[in-house]
């Protein structure tokens, strides 16, 4: 079959189609032309399309994803990292451009992308991604090695994976902690759903239940003028706002102007 004949004959947005000729082919197809496409890359580009019919994120057929400066694996061990969470990155490393901070934390680091965004843009910095999932870790470790990138990861829930010597020291505290309200988990789309862990979504019966936690509990991990930012639902920002308030919080719109992050500072200690 021609370029033409695989592209047009999907059932894909065209984007997408051309995305997994060039994945199949191991380079990017030239626009519809009539050129002959080997037979066992047509077949591997069938099976590939098949894939992304029944739902499965272009980026876990891909295997990889790009986040702010670097390339990461991605697979169903972990959420795709989105790219709004690109932009919580660029705005803590932004905050933290003349701080040389020590000590950073991603909790709940997934496939490690904040994590590694982070010890990309301070390579001086100590920075710990913490997860509950072991299968997330092994992804992040992946990753990390991968870009020549050390991180310390530990497996634990939320604060309790952190070495205690950490108490005090932290400069940043970042998070994109499961958000979904259990009631909203069977409204999302059939990609997510279906074929993104329900650990990484679903936070509890108010969604809020981790953001919670960890507002109640990052003051105590970080330095004074300590900064916590973490991702929030846009439909519940308010409610995110007041429970960061000790804080001194803001939210912050991202691109497309919706709240999607709160940031504060720790003011208590
Ligand atoms: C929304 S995903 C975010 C992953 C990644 N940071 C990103 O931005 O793509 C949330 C992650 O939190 C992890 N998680 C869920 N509950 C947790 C908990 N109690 N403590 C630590 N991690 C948790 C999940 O396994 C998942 O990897």
């Amino acid at each position: 079959m021609t370029v033409r004949e695989l592209l047009s004959g999907s059932g894909l947005p065209d984007h997408e189609a051309r995305r997994l000729l060039a994945h199949a082919l191991g380079r990017r197809p030239a626009s519809f032309t009539d050129l002959l496409v080997a037979d066992d890359v047509a077949e591997l580009y069938g099976s590939l399309v098949k894939r992304r019919l029944s739902g499965e994120p272009l980026q876990y057929i891909e295997g990889t994803v790009q986040f702010g400066p670097i390339e990461l694996l991605a697979d169903r061990r972990a959420l795709v990292p989105r790219p709004e969470t690109e932009e919580l990155w660029e705005m803590v490393a932004a905050m933290l451009v003349d701080r040389s901070p020590e000590h950073i934390v991603d909790l709940c680091t997934g496939s490690g992308n904040l994590a590694l965004a982070l010890k990309h843009e301070f390579p001086h910095a100590v920075v710990h991604g913490t997860d509950t999932s072991s299968d997330a870790l092994d992804l992040a470790a992946s990753n990390g090695a991968r870009l020549g990138l050390h991180v310390e990861w530990s497996h634990g829930d939320l604060f309790d994976a952190l070495s205690p010597g950490l108490i005090g020291n932290v400069d940043v505290i970042v998070a994109n902690p499961p958000y979904i309200a259990e009631r909203e988990f069977a409204d999302l789309p059939i990609d997510v759903r279906d074929h993104e862990p329900r650990a990484a979504l679903v936070a509890g019966p108010t969604g809020d239940e981790l953001l919670r936690r960890i507002a109640a509990d990052a003051t105590s991990w970080l330095k004074p003028g300590g900064l916590v930012a973490c991702e929030i639902a846009a439909t519940r920002a308010t409610a995110a706002a007041i429970l960061f308030s000790h804080y001194d919080a803001v939210v912050q719109a991202d691109g497309a102007g919706r709240p999607r992050f709160v940031v504060g500072r720790s003011v208590s200690n």
